[in-house]
Order: C-alpha cells, then sequence, then structure tokens
C-alpha cells in the first residue's frame, strides 16, 4: 500500500511503499540506515544485507544524498525514533540519481546555505520551522473563525501609505504612481464597518534599508481588526489569540520543537493575561536598568525592548506611547493628551515587538486635523475619512507579524530562517 511517512504509525506490522528522497546514510558491512524524507516527516529505513536480494542492498550502499526513490518496506514500532516507527526495507527503486548535491550534513556558511535556499528547505531544521508556520497559520484561521471573524483581503497595490512614507516600495500603476501594501490596516478597518470583525492575513512589504535579525524586507502579517471593541478588550483578544498560537505549536509540532532543541517550558509558561506596563512606566524600568541613552518622548531600540522583556518571564505590553512617534491613526488617551491608546507586544527572549495595535481616531474632525499635520492628501485618503462619517463607531486592531512569531516559538536565531525564501537587504535570490 502507498502512504507517506506521516501516516506510517497507522501501518504497523505492514508492507507499505513511500516515495522519499534519501536525507542522509550510514552503512557498515551488514547493515545500512537510510534516513528518508518525503516532505511530510523523516523515517529510518533499515536494510539488512542478510534479508535483502543482493541488487537492493547494492542500491542501499550505492545510492547518493537527494536521490529519489520508492522504499518498499516493514513498518516497525521503534520508540527511540521521534515518529515512533523504521521501515524495515525489503525493495528500492532509483527514480532520479542525485550526483554532487551541494549541502552536505557538514557546516556551511550562511551566504552559502542562502544562495542554496532552494535546497536548503529540505533539511531536517528548516523544514521543522516551515512546519511550525504551517500550524501558526492554521491555528490563526482556527482561532478567528470560532471567535466570528471573517476573513477580508486587503489590496497589496495602494495609492497610499498605511506606516508612513519612509519606507514605502514605490512602483507604476500604470499611469499612476502606486505603493506595495505596507500594511492592509486602513482597509481592514473599512472591512470592520461591514462585517463587524475581520481579519488578513498577506504580504507585506517594507522598504527598511535594516540588516538585523528581526527585519525583512517582505513578511506576513494577520491584521484582525474590530468594530466597538476598545483599546483594552482589544488587548484581551492580543493575549488570547498569542496564547493560543503557543499552545497549538506546544500540541501539534511536538517532533519539530524537539528537531529545534526548543526549550518547551518557555513555551508552556505563555498563558493569558499577559502582564502591561506603560510606556512612562518602561522608561522609568530602563532608568533603573543603566540605560542612560533613552529619554521619554523617543522611541525603543533593540536593546531596549530586550531590557523590558528581562523583566517578564511572558510577553509584556508596554501600552500608550507618546502620540508623536506613533501613527496617525492612533486614537488620543481621554485622560492625556500627548498619549495614544496603542500598545506594542513585547516577545520574550530577545525577539523584539511581535504585534503593534491601536484603538483608532473614529472623531471625523480630529481624523481631519491629523491629516493636516500629517500632510496626507486629503483626495487619496478621502475613502478612509468618510468611514468617520458614516456612522462612526469606537474600533480597534493589531498587526502580528508571522515570521516575527515563528522565529520566536521555534527558539531560531534570525528572522530569515522564518520564511520560505526571504527577501532581505542586497538578496532578492533565489
Ligand atoms: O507595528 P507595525 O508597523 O504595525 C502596523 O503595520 C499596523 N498597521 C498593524 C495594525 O494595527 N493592523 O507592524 C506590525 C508587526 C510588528 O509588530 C512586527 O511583528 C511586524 O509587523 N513587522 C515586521 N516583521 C518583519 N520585518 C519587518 N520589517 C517588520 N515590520 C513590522
Ligand atoms: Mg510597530
Amino acid at each position: 500500500m502507498k502512504t507517506t511517512v506521516q501516516l506510517l504509525k497507522n501501518h504497523i506490522d505492514e508492507e507499505v511503499k513511500i516515495g522519499a528522497w534519501l536525507a542522509n546514510k550510514r552503512s557498515s558491512g551488514k547493515i545500512a540506515f537510510l534516513q528518508l524524507r518525503d516532505g511530510t516527516g523523516f523515517v529510518q529505513g533499515v536494510v539488512v544485507k542478510s534479508e535483502v536480494e543482493e541488487s537492493v542492498w547494492n542500491d542501499a550502499k550505492s545510492v547518493t544524498q537527494e536521490s529519489s526513490l520508492y522504499v518498499t518496506g516493514t513498518v516497525q514500532k521503534d520508540d527511540r525514533s521521534p515518529t515512533g516507527v523504521e521501515l524495515v526495507v525489503s525493495k528500492i527503486e532509483v527514480i532520479h540519481e542525485a550526483v554532487d548535491y551541494p549541502i552536505t550534513p557538514k557546516e556551511h556558511g550562511t551566504e552559502f546555505l542562502m544562495d542554496n535556499r532552494h535546497l536548503w528547505l529540505r533539511s531536517k531544521k528548516q523544514h521543522a520551522i516551515m512546519r511550525i508556520r504551517n500550524e501558526i497559520i492554521r491555528a490563526t484561521y482556527e482561532f478567528f473563525n470560532k471567535e466570528g471573524f471573517s476573513k477580508i483581503d486587503p489590496p497589496i497595490l495602494t495609492g497610499s501609505s498605511a506606516e508612513g512614507t519612509t519606507t514605502l516600495f514605490h512602483t507604476r500603476y500604470f499611469d499612476e504612481d502606486a505603493y506595495l501594501s505596507q500594511s492592509g490596516q486602513l482597509y481592514m478597518e473599512a472591512a470592520a464597518m461591514a462585517f463587524g470583525r475581520v481579519f488578513s492575513f498577506g504580504p507585506t512589504f517594507r522598504a527598511e534599508k535594516s540588516k538585523t535579525r528581526r527585519h525583512l524586507i517582505e513578511f506576513w502579517m494577520i491584521e484582525p481588526e474590530m468594530a466597538f471593541v476598545e483599546h483594552d478588550e482589544s488587548l484581551e483578544i492580543q493575549e488570547q489569540y498569542v496564547s493560543y498560537l503557543a499552545k497549538s505549536v506546544l500540541e501539534n509540532c511536538k517532533i519539530e520543537l524537539n528537531t529545534l532543541g526548543r526549550d518547551l517550558s518557555m513555551l508552556e509558561k505563555i498563558q493569558a493575561p499577559f502582564p502591561r506596563i506603560s510606556y512612562d512606566d518602561a522608561i522609568k524600568l530602563l532608568k533603573e536598568k543603566g540605560f542612560d541613552d533613552i529619554e521619554w518622548g523617543e522611541d525603543f531600540g533593540a536593546p531596549h525592548e530586550t531590557a523590558i522583556a528581562e523583566s517578564f518571564d511572558m510577553p509584556v505590553f508596554i501600552t500608550n506611547y507618546p502620540k508623536d512617534i506613533k501613527a496617525f491613526y492612533m486614537k488620543p488617551d481621554p485622560e492625556r493628551e500627548d498619549v495614544v491608546l496603542c500598545a506594542d507586544l513585547i516577545a520574550p527572549e530577545g525577539y523584539g515587538e511581535i504585534i503593534g495595535g491601536s484603538q483608532r481616531i473614529d472623531d471625523l474632525e480630529l481624523m481631519k486635523k491629523r491629516y493636516e499635520e500629517h500632510d496626507l492628501s486629503p483626495e487619496a485618503y478621502e475613502w478612509y475619512l468618510q468611514l468617520r462619517k458614516y456612522g462612526s463607531v469606537p474600533h480597534s486592531g493589531f498587526g502580528l507579524g508571522l515570521e516575527r512569531t515563528v522565529a520566536w516559538l521555534s527558539g531560531i536565531e534570525h528572522i530569515r530562517e522564518a520564511i520560505p525564501f526571504p527577501r532581505l537587504l542586497n538578496r532578492l535570490y533565489p
């Protein structure tokens, strides 16, 4: 019977056939161990010389790394294997022989691996990270559907900017100027007025000249937007969502977390509610920790975020930032005009900001004033203004950066491994 590696556990003691690639191999004079992968998982194939035809033994000895094969064998329970089974091989058919596969089990430099990203994706660690990414996406749809959100897709080509003009990717739209979306938020606000609770999931682009372990040029964002929801309620939804992601990854990616050597206790701790600290108190905390380089009114850099996060063993919300360092659409705190009703969620272990969110301005006159202050073209943003004209309601939303979340939950060093084909400064290949 033909099956996949993932389903082998349902076929104990049966004879099965799988299509697979040879990831690695060890052999002695009498026995060969084939590390087989088919994309759904990894399994060890055992070839015993005395129990197979000579041609099968010869193939097992000579088959090269990343050759594609059909392998027939009997599934056996094996408690030492991560998948719980191994395959006792009776037959090997070589479909295609790979010659001189460039990525060998030895150590390679990052640039070399990045140049070979199309092949590097096949390796065990990269495979585990992408499966965790897949689980986060799956759990996202599950969570928001369960909570009554509709998925709405904002456009990617836009005529306006959502997050400031310095990081815009410019392109032409026939005779007009256009930009790649930095965030779907403004459109999601329109969608929330039509569907109440909405979320989007799509690629976003920032022409950021930063080369850090947290920045991509092209990244994927999940952007929920909710009508009749104020700031505090939005934070509750955020912490429930992030806790749900951690729980789903823990439950459904055991093999992958194990492959990555992830400290599971760090993930088990992630349970709502999350601590909250105001921007004012965060500044005080930094001063106490000896940071003399930051003053009230300045934005935090990565070292500041990491220092704040170290004081908590869970993700922490930093709330109510100064209005002048945040986006034009954020609602001022009714008790204090100099700060806005916003929060960034900072992940533990130095992974930085994974969510940025806020309550939005719902007052037409105040929004018009912000347009003037921020020099926004009234024509390009007329539609956005109209949302405050026809049945305006309090509403809030947020954006979760998928790759930062993948990097954090997987426990990997660098964000470039959290997306299949990273777009980085100076990297558009492959
Ligand atoms: O904080 P940001 O810029 O917020 C927005 O875009 C809002 N319009 C979202 C909303 O309210 N709907 O970005 C949101 C998140 C960040 O917290 C971070 O996780 C991620 O997107 N992010 C990046 N991830 C990778 N590379 C980059 N260059 C990123 N910039 C932001
Ligand atoms: Mg932000």
